[in-house]
């Protein structure tokens, strides 16, 4: 029987001929390979023992046997005390037994020839595997262990990102979409992923948007009051309300976010809308060649308070 089959517990089994033969009542298993051997079919007041290969198809509503009525009753009984239940998720693959069913398994006494010898050998090779595994953990336990340390407590200066793109190649007091690769890193994984963030270079230090309304609030962290530089706005690309991503506009010269019309200036300054607060900024530190690099970090959403996520 090599299809998926879901034994009913209950169900008529069925003679060749249509007759009933009695009702299915629980299933055999072996122990070791969890192979179905044998239905334990109720007749009346006797369980007897039905072999699969006498089997001719099981459904969701009957099981049909090669088994004659005259012939049943010469299968061994079943005798309960020998045998010991197991839960439903012990049955083979291609294997289902219904919710409540009962599953039994074959004992000791009664394994097929040199299963027992070979049960023994694979639990001692299993045992002996499992020593050497432990001795081989035991000692690569400290030198890992130091390794998922020190990359657990990384420093955030790791996590500087650099963007490809240099301020001189930028243009000014007109915010730049840029897309680059970055490597988050959790505990002691890298993980690279797709990133975004707007660029805003500004005309100089006297341009009053210069300054970011998260500066001008407090909410910026001390990492990002040190690696800001006045010449350059870095914004997350996430709408603080709930997470929706504002757009540039151009000809009005704003950032607008698409799903409830938050509003705010070239430096994320907001001037409408429900957005709890201005567009995050990001620390962002420019080499003497000009190379922008930043923190890529996201902040909760909803709240007024500027809150990294960990
Ligand atoms: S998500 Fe941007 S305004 Fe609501």
């Amino acid at each position: 029987m090599d299809k998926e089959v879901t034994y009913r517990v209950g169900i008529p089994v069925l003679g060749p001929r249509g007759e009933t033969l009695g009702r299915l009542e629980k299933v055999l298993l072996t122990e070791s390979r969890h192979l179905v051997t044998g239905l334990i079919v109720r007749a009346l007041e006797s369980l007897h023992i039905l072999p699969l290969d006498r089997v001719t198809e099981v459904s969701a509503s009957e099981i049909r046997t090669s088994v004659l009525p005259e012939e049943f009753h010469k299968f061994p009984v079943f005798d309960p005390t020998q045998y010991e239940e197991v839960p439903p998720w012990f049955f083979p693959p291609g294997h289902h037994i219904e919710l409540g069913a009962l599953v039994t398994i074959r004992p000791l006494d009664v394994r097929e020839q040199g299963e027992e010898e070979a049960m023994t050998r694979r639990a001692f090779m299993g045992r002996s595997v499992a020593i050497v595994a432990a001795a081989i953990g035991v000692s690569l336990l400290v030198p890992i262990g130091g390794y998922i340390m020190a990359a657990a407590t990384t420093p955030m200066k790791d996590s500087w990102q650099d963007l490809g793109v240099k301020l001189q190649d930028l243009p000014l007091d007109e915010p730049v979409g840029h897309s680059f690769r970055a490597v988050s890193v959790s505990g002691w994984m890298r993980v690279p992923e797709e990133k975004s963030v707007w660029l805003i270079r500004h005309s100089g230090p006297s341009d009053p948007a210069s300054k970011p309304e998260d500066q001008v609030l407090g909410l910026d962290s001390p990492l990002e009051r040190k690696d800001s530089d006045p010449r350059l706005t870095v914004l997350s690309p996430i709408c603080p309300h709930l997470g929706c991503e504002p757009q540039w506009h151009k000809g009005q010269k704003l950032f607008i976010c698409p799903c409830h019309h938050s509003i705010y200036q070239i430096n994320g300054k907001r001037i409408g809308g429900p957005a709890p607060r201005p567009m995050d900024t990001l620390p962002a530190r420019i080499a003497e060649d000009g190379a922008i690099s930043v923190i890529y970090e996201q902040f909760a959403i909803g709240i007024a308070a500027k809150k990294r996520l960990a």
